[in-house]
């Protein structure tokens, strides 16, 4: 069998779809591909000055269009007001949304908490995209849209259980910064599974799919180079880019898979090569952290207590 490109992936013309975190990475380079590709993006960014600069980037020349709308994934209030902003411009529009990629997150770092106080990489990566998912449930149902979580191989070194409380998820301690990225990106692929067999149990139009994009070169690393005091090493991490790192492009390959109609509801997408680091986008086996229904159900519900809301479906 010949090996997926995102050539597979049809005309997108009259499609609408929504990317968090479109200004950069593996965002950026997903909306870059379907707008190519004639789709309408909506940048979904919290600085709307660097979404503007991506959105002249990407549309110039090509047949889609794209639209910036700013959204902060760990103020639970500015979610709401997206979903709803989003809403009443789908509906003037005329448009429907066919799917929304929840790809935005933040990795390491020191312990900083979001708007509500919940830990930030949890707040923005999990909970942010859960209650953005919840908000824009109605909009995806009439569309028979798709659900596209972006994890990460970090995810196998989650250590959320069915013993995990509250406080496990939204106030670690002691704060250990990559095992709480894993915990947070455990989370997404959970979420992902528990979603999908919602769906399917409830007879539901939208279909969800989780991916990883390996070891891609973004903003993520250096980033958390910075914030963790480590800048003085970005430099390095630039000379040894080519060895660690596959492109941004070749990351966003997995989430391009996953937006693909013939990728079914409940798969996961990402690189096979080098214990998944890099390569083709291919269907995998959900990790061990990410499978276990009971968890995902146990995690969904502590979730739904943080948020105040349970999930959509
Ligand atoms: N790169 C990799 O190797 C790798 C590996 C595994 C998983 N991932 C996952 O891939 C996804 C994309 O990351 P990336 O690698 O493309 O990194 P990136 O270049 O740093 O992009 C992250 C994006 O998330 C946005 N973001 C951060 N906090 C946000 C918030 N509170 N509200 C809204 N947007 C926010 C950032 O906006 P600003 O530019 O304004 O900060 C940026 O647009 C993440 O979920 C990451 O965990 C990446």
């Amino acid at each position: 069998m010949t090996a997926w490109t995102s050539r597979q992936l049809a005309e997108q013309t009259g499609r609408t779809f929504v990317i968090t975190g479109a200004n950069s990475g593996i965002g950026l380079e997903a909306a870059r591909d379907l707008v190519g590709r004639g789709a309408h993006v909506v940048l979904a960014v919290r600085d709307v000055a660097k979404g503007e600069a991506a959105r002249a980037l990407i549309t110039s020349g090509a047949k889609g269009s794209a639209e910036v709308r700013q959204l902060d994934l760990a103020d639970l209030d500015s979610v709401a007001a997206f979903a709803k902003g989003l809403t009443e411009k789908l509906e003037s529009d005329g448009r429907l949304l066919n799917a929304l990629v929840c790809n935005a997150g933040v990795m390491g770092g020191p312990l900083l908490f979001t708007t509500q106080g919940f830990e930030r990489q949890v707040g923005t990566n999990h909970l942010g995209h859960v209650a953005l998912v919840t908000a824009l449930w109605p909009a995806l149902h009439s569309a028979g849209g798709r659900v596209v979580v972006v994890s990460s191989i970090a995810s196998r070194g989650g250590r959320l259980s069915t013993s995990s409380t509250r406080e496990d998820l939204v106030a670690p301690s002691p704060y250990e910064s990559q095992k709480v990225y894993s915990n947070a990106k455990q989370a997404n692929l959970l979420f992902a599974q528990d979603l999908h067999r919602r769906v399917v149990a409830a007879g539901s139009p939208v279909s969800v799919v989780a991916c990883h994009p390996g070891v891609s070169w973004t903003n993520l690393f250096s980033r958390q180079l910075r914030d963790e005091g480590r800048g003085w090493l970005v430099p390095a991490l630039f000379l040894i880019r080519p060895i660690i790192f596959q492109s941004a492009t070749a990351g966003a390959q997995p989430t391009l898979r996953a937006l693909d109609p013939s990728t079914p509801s409940g798969a996961f997408v990402g690189p096979k090569l080098l214990n998944q680091v890099r390569g083709r986008p291919e269907l995998l086996e959900v990790f061990a952290t990410g499978s276990d229904p009971e968890v995902a159900a146990h995690i969904s519900q502590l979730t739904g207590d943080v948020l105040g809301t349970p999930l959509p479906i």
